[in-house]
């Protein structure tokens, strides 16, 4: 393939990026989008603070930008998140108990219903484990209505849109380490029980290194019966950039449920990391070695 795209169509992968609704009105940015990906996730469009506002009160018009030039482009769109810690409407921040988590699975039901058929997976439940060496959740007011909170979300998921795969999505989750195996072990707990999930994303925001059991790490997940995807990829520039990029997409290869990468904007003036230059486009758009890299592996063996 001479594209990112269309080399991992041919690996029966996607290749994605994550795009801001303002930015489909900017020519050098939707010509590069266009041709190299397959895929887009709303960088924050289809949020909690971007959809329901106000309780009960759904707004769609920036996911629905993103979606509708995805699908008229022949995109997969990739749904970013039902329910997260952040970036929720001040209404809900204020909430806890009963009242949030009925508030917190309206809203899970009520997007993804907006959305039925149309989303080919959807991060159910983003960062809800802790950092360090606790292996634990993290505490948020979502956490504090109940340990099976994510559980609920996952079952409201379904209901809602039984088409779309139903990840769980976090970073610091890339390597194995007491964090990635808290979700592995809730994800082998949800498998025993039955309660749906179908993929795990590994946000991937790495510095200027690939954790040595990537690979590995992305393949446990994988023997529990999920597909694994690598949702918001991303890494700090320096010399090593074109080598790391080119490993995480071999380990993604390498590993038959890994079923798509997603980098986490275009051009380094379109990364949230600011000077860290981690993506695959430089500022005026052209493509850097980073970009040469992933690509010959995508077409590598
Ligand atoms: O939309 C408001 C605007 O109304 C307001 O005037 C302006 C003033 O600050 O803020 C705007 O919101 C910003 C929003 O992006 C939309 O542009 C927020 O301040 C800003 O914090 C927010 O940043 C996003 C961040 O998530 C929020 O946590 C980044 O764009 C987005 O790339 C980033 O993405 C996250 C993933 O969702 C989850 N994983 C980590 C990843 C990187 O942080």
């Amino acid at each position: 393939g001479t594209t990112l795209g269309a080399a991992a169509a041919e690996k029966g992968r996607y290749f994605g990026a994550a795009i801001p609704a303002f930015k489909l009105s900017d020519s050098q940015f939707v010509t590069i989008l266009n041709r190299e990906f397959n895929s887009v996730t709303a960088e924050n469009e289809m949020k909690w603070d971007a959809t329901e506002p106000q309780q009960g009160v759904f707004t769609y018009a920036g996911g629905d930008r993103i979606l509708n030039h995805a699908r008229s482009q022949g995109m997969s769109v990739r749904g970013h998140a039902l329910l997260w810690h952040a970036q929720q409407p001040g209404w809900a921040q204020n909430m806890s108990g009963t009242a949030l988590r009925n508030a917190a699975i309206n809203h899970v039901t009520r997007v993804a219903t907006y959305y039925r058929g149309k989303i080919h997976s959807w991060d159910v439940v983003n960062e809800a484990f802790a950092d360090g060496g606790s292996g634990g959740r993290r505490d948020s007011n979502l956490q504090r209505t109940g340990n099976d909170w994510i559980e609920a979300a996952f079952r409201a998921a379904r209901a809602a849109d039984p088409g779309a795969k139903l990840c769980y999505n976090d970073y610091n989750t890339d390597g194995i380490n007491a964090k990635s195996t808290g979700i592995y072990n809730m994800v082998r707990d949800f498998k025993a029980r039955g309660v749906p999930i179908d993929c795990v994303g590994f946000q991937t925001h790495l510095g200027t290194t690939v954790p040595g059991d990537y690979q590995a790490n992305l393949q446990r997940f994988a023997d529990l019966g999920v597909d694994v995807q690598i949702t918001e990829l991303d890494i700090a520039q320096g010399s090593n950039q074109a080598n790391a990029y080119a490993q995480v997409t071999r380990a993604c290869l390498a590993v038959a449920r890994c079923t798509g990468i997603t980098v986490w904007g275009v051009r380094d003036s379109d990364s949230w990391r600011g000077n860290d230059n981690p993506l695959l486009f430089d500022r005026s758009g052209n493509k850097k070695p980073a970009y040469t890299a992933t690509l010959d592996a995508l077409n590598a063996g």
